[in-house]
């Protein structure tokens, strides 16, 4: 194992813990279903994208992992895990499996799911509230979470994937695609990244902490959100149901609009390349203001070859 992969593991095993000490501190007497459900789904792997992205950015700038890094970074998982739960509701995509498992509506019904997807929205924002209590400059962050995560980010663009939308001009159809993707996936990887950004502003405040670096750090994520959706459109085609945990050709069962159903494989596999040689020259210009990389680098390249 090379330094980035052991980072890596020691990454998820630092948020699978701080996720497990949240939910366990939960104990319930006749409300205990509701919080089986939200652990059902917390506590069931995946990838941990966001808060890996959180620690990752934090560690670049020089702020060392510490509770309060932690505790930022798993509000964001809380509250994706959320996102899926209600993503998969009959209401919404309508899907039975993830992460290899049933759904949480299939296991513990449609109510029961709404609710735990509102149980783990509300447990990430008591964790930020409590966390502004301790640190008020991470103020900034949390509010950045509540915007990102909002009708300005992911319930936004999950609310342009629910409308029908058809236009015979593609490109009309690509500027809408691009919005919705940016703002219903990309806004966590943008909570993400920049919570990672204004805690190590506010534990630091130093004045290399200024706009031009953070304005990299928005690109950065930016790109890396549309691209990272582009790779989850092209696995519902190309990927198997073993491997990625869920079904596959549910997109086109749906007649979702993405990248693959307007531009198809290829040329959405182009444009995936486009975005990722664009985070690419970013992670080089951070380089030259001093971050450290090299952990970032290796993270973008895992998730853009991902299959699964
Ligand atoms: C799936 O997210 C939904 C999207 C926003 C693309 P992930 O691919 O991060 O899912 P997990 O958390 O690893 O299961
Ligand atoms: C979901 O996008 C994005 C969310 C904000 C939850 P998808 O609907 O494509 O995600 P999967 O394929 O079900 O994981
Ligand atoms: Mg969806
Ligand atoms: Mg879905
Ligand atoms: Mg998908």
């Amino acid at each position: 194992m090379n330094e980035n992969m052991q980072k890596y593991a020691c990454y998820l095993d630092q948020v699978e813990a701080e996720l497990m000490r949240c939910t366990s501190e939960l104990k319930l007497g006749s409300e205990q279903t509701v919080v089986d459900a939200m652990r059902y789904s917390l506590l069931s792997g995946g990838k941990r994208v966001r808060p890996i992205l959180t620690l990752a950015v934090a560690n670049a700038l020089g702020s060392p992992t510490d509770q309060n890094l932690l505790r930022l970074a798993s509000a964001i998982e809380m509250i994706h895990a959320y996102s899926l739960i209600h993503d998969d509701l009959p209401a919404m995509d309508n899907d039975d499996l993830r992460r290899g498992k049933p759904t949480n509506h299939i296991v513990y019904g449609d109510g029961m799911a709404v609710l735990a997807g509102d149980g783990l929205l509300n447990l990430a924002y008591e964790e930020l509230f409590d966390l502004c209590k301790l640190q008020p400059a991470l103020n900034k962050a949390c509010l950045n979470i509540a915007r990102e995560a909002g009708v300005r980010g992911m319930i936004g663009g999950q609310s342009m994937d629910i409308t029908k939308f058809e236009s015979d001009d593609q490109d009309v159809s690509l500027q809408y695609l691009i919005k919705l993707q940016k703002l219903k996936t990309g806004g966590l990887i943008k909570a993400a990244t920049l919570s990672g950004y204004y805690y190590a502003e506010a534990m630091q405040k130093a004045n290399k902490f200024n706009s031009q670096l953070e304005e990299l750090f928005v690109v950065y994520a930016d790109r890396l959100g549309l691209a990272f959706q582009i790779r989850d459109d092209l696995l519902d085609i190309i990927s198997s149901k073993d491997k990625l945990g869920k079904s596959i050709g549910k997109d086109a069962r749906d007649k979702k609009l993405t990248f693959v159903s307007l531009l198809g494989v290829a040329e959405s596999k182009k444009y995936e390349k486009k975005l990722y040689d664009e985070v690419i020259s970013i992670l080089d210009k951070l380089e030259k203001l001093n971050v450290n990389i090299n952990f970032l680098s290796y993270f973008t390249s895992v998730l853009m070859h991902r299959d699964y």
